[in-house]
């Protein structure tokens, strides 16, 4: 009925040109986007390096490099697109969950230029958008998932397993009670010494590993849900008690180390994966996030894919980690929809269901 409803209006709009600037800026990634109906003409991400040194993202410095880059980055977003402001219908921004000061850039910018402009406002949520990059459609023929389909959304600060019935209709089955699985990957690669984000380091370096030189405890927690804390523990004592036996212990076996807790990672996440396409019956398996540019998660997906008769869906590695295209297309829905904001909307740190 719903899904009845969107491509009816998807069909008219189709017909007329609808651009959304996308803007998003709930963490370390000031990202502007323009699209044009389902089709992206821009995605400009500028990268915050400041947190580099840091070992992870530091929020006062985050929201004060947002704040620099907003308008360079909207600025590229609508040069690269070629179009004028004027043309714009609508800005859709993340309104959340993400570090406040953040999402506060955004927001506040939003808001402005949708007043300026007088046209529409449209909130979005970050993680309904990691999901929704599934339905940018910029290949020829692109497969898009089918209602319903389950989604791993794996990123930096969540690690949950949804089942989506259509575009706004989605159910959390499972999710992390402590760390998120890219919170994992970042803090292994800290104690390995790798620099801020960890998980393309860990990804880059496992290239050259054997990923079953070590043994690392897959945590055993019901249902659906995932736990990493332990995970990350054990690591961290493993690695602590090898370096007082060898202080170079690291660096003779960063590959293997690498790829040994990457393995684990993976294996617990595929786990509960498999369990919900069992408990639910759906196969068709989508993941979103950062953590979804993992090069051997794309690569056992794909192998479980013909050993379970599941249709995977595994986004384009720019929709992977934080970016506006996805926040663009989740605001063209929402325009269809006509479901608009107003001046009163406040960014929220938190999602009301973790
Ligand atoms: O979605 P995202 O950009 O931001 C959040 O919404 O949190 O995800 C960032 C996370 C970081 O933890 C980063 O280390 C992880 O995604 N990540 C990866 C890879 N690329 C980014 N993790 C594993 N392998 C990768 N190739
Ligand atoms: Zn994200």
């Amino acid at each position: 009925m719903i899904t009845l409803f969107f491509k009816k209006l998807y069909n008219y709009q189709i017909k007329m040109s609808t651009f959304i600037l996308g803007i998003e800026s709930s963490c370390d990634d000031t990202s502007a986007a323009i699209i044009k109906n389902t089709k992206i003409l821009a995605n400009i991400v500028a990268n915050q390096e400041v947190h580099k040194k840091y070992g992870g993202v530091v929020p006062e410095l985050a929201s004060r490099a947002h704040q620099q880059n907003i308008i360079p980055v909207i600025e590229s977003a609508l040069q690269k697109a070629k179009i004028n402001k004027k043309q714009l219908n609508a800005i859709a921004f993340t309104r959340g969950p993400g570090l406040l000061g953040s999402l506060l850039v955004g927001t506040s910018f939003a808001k402005s230029f949708a007043l300026g402009l007088n046209i529409p406002l449209i909130e979005v949520d970050h993680l309904q958008a990691h999901i929704l990059a599934h339905f940018i459609e910029d290949e020829e023929n692109k497969s898009i998932p089918e209602f319903p389909f389950l989604c791993l959304t794996v990123s930096g600060g969540h690690t949950q397993i949804v089942i989506v019935k259509d575009y706004f209709d989605m159910e959390i089955i499972g999710k992390t009670i402590d760390d998120a699985a890219g919170e994992t990957f970042d803090k292994a690669a800290k104690i390995l010494g790798l620099p801020y984000p960890g998980g393309p380091e860990i990804d880059k370096y496992a290239q050259e590993g054997n990923q079953n030189i070590f043994k690392f405890p897959e945590p055993d927690i019901p249902d659906l849900n995932f736990s990493f804390s332990g995970l990350k523990t054990s690591f961290l004592y493993f690695i602590r008690d090898r370096l007082k036996e060898n202080p170079r212990f690291i660096e003779q076996n960063q590959a293997d180390l690498c790829a040994s807790i990457q393995l684990t990672i993976i294996n617990v996440l595929m786990k509960k994966l498999k369990a919900a396409a069992k408990k639910t019956g759906i196969k068709q398996i989508a993941i979103a996030g950062g953590v979804s540019a993992n090069s051997q998660l794309r690569k056992v997906l794909k192998n479980t894919e013909k050993e379970l008769g599941w249709k995977v869906f595994i986004p384009k590695f720019e929709y992977t980690t934080d970016n506006a295209a996805m926040i663009a297309i989740t605001g063209y829905f929402k325009f269809l929809k006509k479901d608009f904001t107003d001046q009163k909307a406040v960014p929220y740190a938190r999602a009301s269901s973790q």
